[in-house]
């Protein structure tokens, strides 16, 4: 495996190169990026993985200086995987200028749930996806379901760019307790792991409540996402959305939307002691 810092230099190792898949992260690699890294094998070759923490998606009281950066880890699981470029690059390699060009995603899919408590977020995502994308060119790249939010904005920006780069989805892998792996849950206290799965609980809690439901309702929707974000509340956790959204656009279903069948998805956020910790369900 090749570990390439400079946009040149991955350019001239790529060059000719028409079936690259390409798998972005910020690192800190667990079984979960690893499990993309094997999905990409099925959609070409070579694969490509970048580890680069981009400055531009984290809010100022974000956790930017404190993530976890452990890149002679990540290559030594990456090399196994049979990854064959490692694309590592500083913030100088990747931002040379100040980056004052943006892609900022829609508001009504951009400004909603994760983007509405982390302003700028998404735009800080969308912009260095459109970057590593035009460094590496790829045929497909691969994005988990785990940012599932993320996941949508980025297949729309690739359809609506024309970006020749197929997006496929992954599944969230989760511990045997279910907690979703995340480079996060490093910062939680063995009080707080034993209490996390307690999130994704909740969401087949109120899965199987709407499953069974009959029709459904928007009123009934908002009962069980009260119900769920009270108990989370009850139990320590400081819920900021628990949220039942229609798959095809994250906006909330209308009593037609529900009626047609529409299928949804429950996304939730909430903090549990100093970590906030995402998770999502489709239903
Ligand atoms: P990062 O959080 O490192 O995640 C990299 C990729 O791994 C994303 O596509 C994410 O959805 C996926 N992933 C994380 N945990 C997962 C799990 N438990 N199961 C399946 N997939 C999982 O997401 C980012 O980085 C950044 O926003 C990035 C896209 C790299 C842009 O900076």
């Amino acid at each position: 495996m090749k570990i390439i810092s400079s946009v040149d230099e991955l350019r001239d190792q790529l060059r000719g190169q028409l079936r690259t898949v390409f798998v972005p992260t910020m690192g800190n690699l667990h079984d979960g990026h690893l499990s993309l890294m094997r999905l990409a094998r099925q959609h070409g070759d070579p694969i490509v993985a970048s580890i680069f923490v981009n400055r531009l998606q984290f809010g100022p009281n974000e956790d930017f200086d404190t993530y976890p950066r452990t890149l002679e880890a990540d290559a030594a699981k990456l090399e196994k995987e049979g990854v064959y470029v490692l694309f590592a690059p500083t913030e100088k390699d990747l931002y040379p200028e100040p980056q004052e060009f943006r892609v900022r995603p829609p508001d009504d899919i951009g400004n909603t749930l994760e983007g509405h408590f982390r302003p700028g977020f998404f735009t800080g995502v969308t912009t260095v996806v459109m970057k590593l994308f035009s460094c590496v060119q790829p045929r497909a790249a691969v994005f988990g379901k785990k940012d599932y939010q993320q996941l949508m904005i980025i297949r729309n920006m690739a359809r609506q760019f024309a970006i020749p780069t197929d997006i496929v989805a992954a599944e969230t892998w989760r511990a045997d307790d279910g907690l979703a792996l995340s480079s996060r849950n490093m910062y939680l206290s063995p009080l707080e792991r034993q209490e996390a799965p307690v999130l994704y609980q909740q969401l087949n809690l109120l899965a199987a409540t709407l499953r069974q439901g009959g029709t459904l309702t928007p009123a009934a929707i908002e009962q069980a996402e009260s119900k769920a974000m009270s108990t989370l509340r009850e139990r320590g956790w400081l819920p900021d959305y628990v949220s039942v959204r229609k798959q095809s656009d994250l906006q909330a279903a209308s009593a037609a939307d529900l009626a047609a069948k529409a299928p949804l998805v429950v996304l939730a956020a909430a903090k549990l002691g100093n970590t906030r910790l995402i998770d999502n369900l489709e239903i």
